[in-house]
């Protein structure tokens, strides 16, 4: 989710460079539903391919799949062997044009949507686990929920990833232009908190612009 845009980004995405054309069709997509602002921004993308990338990821969750954005930065140009990515959407809407942009790699089995609310949906997938990596991005009031899922479904040594853990300054008091209620702010709350008291998580947050918390399990 992208809000406050500090300088270091323009100069990061300029050195980064143009994204693939389906990243720019899964950003196309989001605009025409009104909801371009909400996917990824290039730099949190390629964080989040980083950390896939160095916990060697195959077996991967995603809550919140939108237009596609993030699962394309999961799967575009991973060999990692047996990848899969599960992205799990509640919209129709937004899983349908997620279909089109991911269609090469659902076709050939390294992406499955799984369409419906995620706190359901997740409790069957558990039978697939456990999983290397799971990405928080889905509905912000359900992140707890989603975390103790996932502290539950990952492997030893595996990852939980959330975004926008700052809710735009709300978690620590802060007004903000977006308007988050008191179930979001106190589930976003407590799951940081729980992060950080959890004895068999070592976790760290990455100061990107809304906020990214790293979770690794111990054992
Ligand atoms: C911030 S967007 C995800 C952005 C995406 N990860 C990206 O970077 O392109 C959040 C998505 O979560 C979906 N969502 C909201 N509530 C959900 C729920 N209860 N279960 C599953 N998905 C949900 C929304 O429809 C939306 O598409």
């Amino acid at each position: 989710m992208r809000k406050v845009r500090p300088k270091s980004y323009d100069y990061m995405e300029m050195l980064i460079g143009a994204e693939s054309s389906a990243k720019q069709a899964a950003r196309a997509a989001a605009d025409q539903l009104g909801l371009g602002l909400i996917s990824l921004s290039s730099v949190e993308s390629g964080v989040l391919r980083a950390l896939a990338d160095l916990s060697n990821a195959k077996k991967i969750v995603e809550i919140g799949t939108l237009t596609g954005l993030s699962a394309l930065a999961l799967l575009e140009g991973n060999t990692v062997a047996g990848l899969k990515v599960w992205t799990l959407e509640k919209s129709p809407e937004h899983a349908a044009a997620a279909s089109k942009i991911l269609e090469t790699f659902i076709s050939d089995g390294r992406c499955e949507i799984v369409v419906g609310d995620a706190r359901e949906k997740l409790e069957s997938l558990s039978t697939s686990g456990p999983f290397d990596l799971v990405f928080i991005d889905g509905n912000k009031a359900a992140y707890l929920d989603y975390f103790n899922w996932a502290v539950r479904n990952v492997r030893a040594g595996g990852l939980i990833v959330a975004d926008n853990v700052f809710l735009s300054g709300a978690v620590w008091g802060d007004p903000t232009e977006q308007k988050f209620n008191e179930k979001q702010i106190g589930a976003v709350r407590k799951m940081n908190e729980l992060a950080f008291s959890d004895k068999n998580l070592k976790s760290f947050f990455i100061p990107t612009e809304e906020g990214m918390l790293v979770c690794k399990k111990l054992s």
